[in-house]
């Protein structure tokens, strides 16, 4: 059983949703399939699909205008929030420390956070991915987690580029969350794989050691390039 995440990003509407969860109840797989579709969309999802947010509020209520709280996505009926991305850590200043408090608000609203972690090319070429990659894990996850969360390595580099890791780069990154998962007590913590997968390439990323799943941006839009990636796997 994997984890296959779709992340809409700014797409679609209610209309493209539905057409999706229709396509998707179609289909036979045991894998655990999230939407992680705008706030306008957010549902509780059918029995196939668990819906998710895609960033909360480091704020619980009050005068933040246009911020939308872990409670009020709860509200909805989603099960999951992606926090921590890499679009929001570049566009709206996101960084280790808002990303651990919007998880911690996340997990006491009962919300599972995907916590996404990954290096900038700067980084890369700094010869810094497995420090950032350590830091992001060590930093970005509160103390005390009791309940289900999952992690995303999402190389940043690589995002909507159309370029993966290699496979090495990718068993390095995920050995070393798993092995820093397990330091902090939360070993099994699924880890997802994010950044160009597609159909292609899905078997090959979650074939590596360490790889529970994948987060897909691009791939995650129609059904027909979803669906391949979903079935890839069983
Ligand atoms: P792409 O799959 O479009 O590269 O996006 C990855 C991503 O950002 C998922 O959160």
């Amino acid at each position: 059983m994997k984890i296959i995440a779709g992340n809409w990003k700014m797409n679609g509407t209610r209309f493209d949703l539905d057409k999706m969860l229709s396509d998707l109840s179609s289909i036979s797989t045991n894998n655990r399939i999230i939407l992680c579709v705008p706030y306008t969309m957010l549902c509780g999802g059918n029995g196939s699909v668990s819906i998710g947010a895609q960033d909360i509020s480091t704020h619980t209520h009050g005068a933040f205008t246009g911020e939308v709280s872990a409670q009020m996505v709860a509200d909805t009926g989603a099960k999951y929030v992606i926090v921590g991305h890499s679009e929001c850590r570049q566009y709206h200043g996101d960084t280790n420390d808002t990303v651990r408090q919007k998880a911690a608000l996340a997990i006491s609203n009962g919300l599972t956070p995907i916590i996404c972690v990954g290096e900038t090319m700067a980084e890369k070429q700094a010869g810094k991915t497995m420090s950032i990659i350590e830091s992001g894990v060590r930093e970005s996850i509160p103390s005390d987690v009791k309940s289900d969360i999952i992690v995303a390595y999402e190389p940043r580099w690589a995002i909507g580029a159309g370029l993966t890791p290699t496979a090495d780069e990718i068993a390095s990154a995920h050995t070393l969350i798993a092995n820093t998962l397990a330091d902090m007590g939360l070993a099994g913590t699924p880890v997802l794989y994010g950044a160009s997968v597609k159909g292609s390439n899905a078997l090959e990323i979650m074939s590596i050691p360490n790889v529970d799943g994948v987060l897909v941006g691009g791939a995650s839009l129609k059904s027909d390039d979803f669906i391949p990636i979903i079935t890839s796997v069983k």
